[in-house]
């Protein structure tokens, strides 16, 4: 069956971190609040419970079919700003028109597809958008090599079928199958690592916007309100082998990554503090200086060249995408906060950046050593006990 990607470096912030005032989400059950504090990773509906009621409760503009909310107030959630008296955190962190493109598309009878580089916030914004939506972002259908088409479309719970044959009570629906019938959004992570024969299948439901089930001579009719979202990464097996026909059934937005530091800071330092809340990590949140240093190592390296333009610099294999940074903050903080002092130290951030730029033994470890050498030993003295740490990982 589908199963929803649980890898924690898209994990949402605590419902402490939602709901800044420590009130546990009005809008979500006890049970689900209560349920929410010991998941590791609760959806985005059940923490953000609170500020999607609110916005449900101030909204003016009209719904299209099938939403809980109008455009604009799901625009308000992604970006966020002001809903009557109440803040509304931004979950997406960048450029606004692509979101209002991206809630446009889903207002139309086409699909939406999300690429981009890894961890530009493709799977957040896509989950995201189905939490204001709908209120439900867990119809997803995890794309692998190993996807099958009935995992698009439905299988049956086997034992049923050969006791009493077909019926609709042993059919087990997919999540696009129950997206369909009542008409919500499903999502669809990594589109493009599926089989050829799976994206086909995918087209045919787009196109027609109905399901057929032979067995039980019905075909089920997507109701209003139902489309996908899909995802894709422009490495690995990316967009450019995914089908033409396909392509075409989808609006395609390509998020960037963070087009200045200063953002590229504020969505680490955002995103540092909520998991901290939500992991319950016993440390500090590193300071203004561990973080911009770390968002200016990742940045550099991954553009090839320093901030300021001066010197040219050799690429890492990685990715060093905004969420490793994350990452490697997050690791420092439970290194710090286990056996530490509770504050992050030079040592702390440098474990977690030699496992981001090293990833091939060989080839980063140089790109490495040379970036150190080159250009951290000459950064003055904010920059000395990190390029210590870190130089002694690499003697
Ligand atoms: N522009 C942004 N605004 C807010 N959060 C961001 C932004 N860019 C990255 N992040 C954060 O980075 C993390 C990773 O995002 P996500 O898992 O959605 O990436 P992805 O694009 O789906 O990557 P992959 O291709 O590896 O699946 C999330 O915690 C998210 O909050
Ligand atoms: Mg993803």
């Amino acid at each position: 069956m589908a199963k929803k990607k649980s890898d924690d470096s898209g994990a949402a912030a605590s419902p402490a971190a939602a709901s800044p005032n420590g009130a546990s989400p009005n809008g979500a059950s006890p049970q689900a609040a209560s349920n929410a504090s010991n998941m590791l990773r609760a959806p985005a509906e059940v923490l953000y419970a609170e500020e999607i009621e609110h916005l449900i409760q101030e909204d003016k503009y009209d719904r299209p079919p099938g939403w809980r909310m109008s455009p604009r107030a799901v625009l308000t959630y992604i970006c966020g700003g002001k809903t009557g008296s109440r803040e509304i955190t931004p979950k997406y962190i960048g450029h606004q028109r692509l979101v209002e493109i991206a809630i446009s598309t889903l207002v139309t009878d086409r699909s939406l597809l999300l690429i981009g580089e890894p961890g530009t916030a493709k799977s957040w914004l896509s989950e995201h958008l189905a939490a204001a939506i709908n209120g439900d972002s867990t119809k997803v259908v995890q794309g692998t090599a190993g996807t099958t088409e009935e995992q698009i479309r439905y299988t049956w719970n086997y034992a049923m079928l050969i006791a009493h044959g077909p019926s609709h009570d042993a059919l087990i629906k997919s999540p696009i199958f129950r997206a369909m019938e009542s008409g919500s959004l499903a999502r669809f992570e990594e589109i493009t690592r599926c089989a050829a024969e799976v994206q086909d299948a995918l087209i045919s439901l787009l196109s027609e916007k109905r399901l057929s089930v032979p067995e039980l001579a019905t075909e089920v009719p997507a109701a209003k309100g139902f489309s996908v979202i899909a995802t894709a990464n422009t490495r690995d097996r990316g967009v450019n082998d995914m089908s033409a026909a396909l392509k075409r059934r989808f609006n395609m937005i390509v998020l960037p990554t963070p087009a200045t530091i200063e953002t590229e800071i504020q969505i680490v330092r955002k995103r540092v503090r909520e998991l901290a809340v939500n992991l319950e990590l016993k440390a500090k949140v590193p300071t203004e200086d561990a973080v911009e240093q770390v968002v200016t190592i990742f940045r550099e390296l991954r553009t090839g060249q320093t901030l300021d333009g001066k010197n040219k610099l050799k690429v890492p294999s990685g990715v060093l995408s905004t969420a490793e940074a994350i990452s490697v903050l997050a690791n420092g903080m439970a290194l710090a906060g286990n056996f530490g002092t509770g504050e992050v130290t030079a040592p702390d951030l440098a474990a977690g950046l030699q496992g981001a730029v090293v990833k091939d033994e060989e080839k980063d470890k140089v790109v490495w050593q040379e970036y150190l050498s080159n250009v951290m030993k000459k950064r003055g003295a904010e920059w000395r006990p990190l390029f210590t740490a870190c130089s002694e990982h690499n003697t």
